[in-house]
């Protein structure tokens, strides 16, 4: 344990995210002190929102920098504590950012339960199913047999957000960028219908996929597909504003959609965005229930796995890319 593995930001993206926009260190392992606590990482998790944060369009993250150890949450294991509160053995989840060692004190990491698989803490458990579960419920707040309709449906937010709302009795309508992601919403996740913002004839199939129209919409991507689902919603709908991954991996982000404020006005539309940490105070009570469902088999997370943390920058670029499933993991 005297070396330590970092992936660096070497440069801030001017276009579309590439593998060398990142480089790999090797530094010491670092020293702890008073209320500290020396982590070793075993899993970190990617999301899209870290794609703004190197845009610098994420609010929350800062400017962004290079020269830095990419940041990100992951799972780790305690090796060494000088915290009461915490052990050397103990699970926890935290900011380790991209690599082997990191050290936090005790206040900045969550102690969890060694389960079947820690990556769990990550996906469903972590920031991204807390994401679906209050954007769906306290934003979209969706009505048995409403029509909720979610953009990047078979990532790691879209695919909790849709099985929650069926949950809720609601018919789902996932947007996804493949047939084969868009079988696995229908076939295996229970959505009803998915439709392939890629496909020629997308407009027509959103339009069939929606015959009474969208009640909530949930949008993870703005762009093109916010458009067409402002065009389908019905009197008094919702706009849950939870990203926009259309945009991110550019310098040049396209305005915003035509239909706004005039769609809103006439439709009654309510547009909101949130940030999940707005719900900070109710995560536990939400992940008991979204554990609940897990263990009754009534939720299936989906992950894509990476291995070695090497993989962390090409599972970046892939999962921007479209080519991931369910919340993107990196085992190191
Ligand atoms: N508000 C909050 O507090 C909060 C918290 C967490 C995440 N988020 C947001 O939630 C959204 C989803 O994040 P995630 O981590 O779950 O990512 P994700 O959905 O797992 O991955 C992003 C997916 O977006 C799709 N995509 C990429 N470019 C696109 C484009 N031009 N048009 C349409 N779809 C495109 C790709 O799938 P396809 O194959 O379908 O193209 C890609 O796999 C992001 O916008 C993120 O910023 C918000």
């Amino acid at each position: 344990m005297s070396e330590n593995r970092q992936i660096l930001i070497a440069s801030i993206p001017s276009g579309p995210l590439s593998q060398s926009d990142f480089e790999v260190r090797t530094a010491p392992v670092p020293a702890y002190g008073d209320g500290e606590v020396l982590c070793r990482t075993l899993a970190l998790t990617i999301g899209a929102g870290q794609r703004a944060g190197l845009q610098g369009s994420a609010s929350y993250a800062g400017a962004p920098r290079a020269g830095v150890v990419m940041g990100g949450t992951g799972v780790a294991v305690v090796e060494e504590s000088n915290a009461p509160e915490i052990r050397a053995g103990d699970l926890v989840v935290g900011p380790t950012g991209w690599q082997e060692f990191s050290v936090h004190p005790a206040t900045a990491l969550r102690r969890v339960e060694p389960g079947p698989d820690p990556a769990l803490h990550l996906g469903v458990l972590g920031a991204n199913g807390l994401t679906a579960y209050f954007g769906l419920l306290e934003v979209g707040k969706p009505r048995p047999g409403e029509t909720v309709v979610v953009s990047a449906a078979a990532g790691s937010v879209g695919h909790i957000v849709g099985q929650i709302a069926k949950k809720q009795g609601c018919r789902v309508v996932g947007v996804a960028g493949s047939a084969e992601k868009c079988g696995l919403l229908v076939d295996e996740l229970g959505f009803d219908a998915a439709v392939n913002y890629k496909d020629a004839d997308f407009r027509a199939a959103f339009k069939a996929a929606t015959p009474d129209r969208i009640d909530v919409y949930f949008d993870n991507t703005g762009g093109d597909i916010l458009e067409s689902a402002l065009f389908r919603m019905n009197l008094r709908g919702r706009i849950v504003c939870c990203g926009v991954v259309s945009q991110y991996d550019t310098a040049h982000p396209a305005p915003g959609p035509r239909g706004v404020p005039g769609l809103l006005v006439n439709n009654r539309i309510r547009m909101e965005g949130f940030l999940v940490f707005d719900y900070l105070e109710r995560y536990d009570e939400a992940r008991r229930e979204l554990l609940g469902w897990i263990e009754r088999g009534e939720l299936k997370p989906r992950t894509t796995e990476f291995q070695g943390l090497e993989s962390a920058s090409q599972a970046f670029v892939e999962l921007l890319g479209g080519g991931t499933v369910g919340t993107t993991i990196v085992r190191l």
